[in-house]
């Protein structure tokens, strides 16, 4: 039998280890490095899988051209780089790997949730550009985590992964999700909030997680804000549009948040010029040091890097080699 062709066509380059043991006895493997949709002509056509991450789109005109195409296995969770209805109408499989990072996720969104709790982020930014007052003075006030209120918005995987960890660290964990059937809330021990008001009423801290969609976009805005309690904070480590970066920037400016930690944002890199942005690298800004930004890192580990790669070329064995695929998108 000959064997398949599957090509890698962005982001991961050789030594293509981890694919070729999934792969290497039933498919020639190969990585394009493509950066854009334009460097993918004349290498895919003739592959029999696709194994995408998210510099190019796997549009219609592109599976046009590729007769032996049987499945585009996105590596990573989310799909929207994919034309899966065109897709499904062609017989073409496509697969992700939803919970690469769901553990590593849910740390990060720990990780800046404490750090700005406990004003370690704050204190280390005063003291390292020096000051006289070396002292816990410089994060007054700090309340005790313990009893505080820890507010999930999208109860999946790693809202639920959140949830566990903050219930650890002694918070009382209220989450938001309308998809959730009831006694998720009694199995985990958390509470249910009936609406975004209800949550963010109480939230000493509120971590957003839920998927980015027409119900959730800027579902934290200029308005929504203001049902915080004075001194809150506010994480997302979901999709940027999720919360109105500008929404962040005035929350600072008035003290409505104590701090954020924001992973993602709308724009990835970000405008250099984005207020937000400008803030944030003003040291005379209170967005200097209460604001945690980070590069759309949260799945970031070694190991999670690995599933992805890993269970991607999972995916594609199963679909080649028609096996039932539990993670088939459409
Ligand atoms: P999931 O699909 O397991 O959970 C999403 C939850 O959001 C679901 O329970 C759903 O019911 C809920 N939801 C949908 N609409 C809602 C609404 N209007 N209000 C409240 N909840 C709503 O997804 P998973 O794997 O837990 O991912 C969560 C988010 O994290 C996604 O936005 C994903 O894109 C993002 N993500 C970010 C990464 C990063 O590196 N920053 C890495 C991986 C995922």
């Amino acid at each position: 039998m000959s064997k398949f062709l599957v090509c890698i066509t962005d982001y991961i380059h050789e030594p293509l280890d981890i694919e070729r043991q999934v792969l290497g006895d039933i498919a020639e493997v190969q990585a394009v490095g493509a950066t854009s949709n334009a460097e993918l002509v004349g290498r895919v056509e003739q592959a029999d899988a696709l194994m995408v991450y998210h510099f190019v789109s796997i549009d219609r005109e592109l599976m046009r051209r590729m007769p032996r195409l049987k499945v585009v296995a996105r590596c990573g969770a989310g799909f929207d780089n994919i034309d899966v209805a065109f897709a499904r109408e062609q017989g073409i499989a496509v697969t992700n790997v939803p919970d690469y990072g769901t553990e590593d996720v849910a740390d990060a969104a720990l990780a800046m949730a404490l750090s700005l709790a406990r004003g370690t982020h704050r204190m280390a930014h005063i003291c390292q550009r020096g000051t006289d007052n070396w002292s816990y003075e410089l994060a007054v006030p700090l309340r005790r985590i313990r009893g505080q209120v820890f507010g999930i918005i999208g109860l999946g995987r790693i809202g639920t992964a959140t949830a566990l960890r903050a219930k650890a660290f002694g918070y009382d964990v209220v989450f938001l999700d309308p998809h959730v059937g009831d006694g998720m809330d009694k199995a985990l021990g958390i509470r249910r909030a009936a609406d975004l008001e209800e949550l963010l009423r109480q939230c000493h801290v509120v971590s957003c997680h839920c998927l980015l969609s027409e119900q959730t976009r800027h579902l934290i805005n200029p308005q929504t804000i203001q049902w915080l309690p004075p001194g809150s904070i506010l994480i997302n480590t979901a999709r940027g549009a999720v919360v109105d970066a500008m929404a962040v920037l005035q929350g600072l400016e008035s003290g409505r948040l104590l701090g954020a930690g924001i992973d993602v944002l709308e724009q990835e890199p970000p405008d250099p010029e984005h207020p937000l942005i400008r803030a944030w690298r003003d040291p005379n800004h209170p967005a200097f040091e209460r604001l945690i930004l980070t590069p759309h890192a949260a799945f970031y580990t070694e190991e999670g890097l690995a599933d992805m790669r890993r269970k991607g070329s999972q995916n594609v064995r199963q679909v080649l080699l028609g096996q039932p695929c539990r993670n088939i998108v459409n």
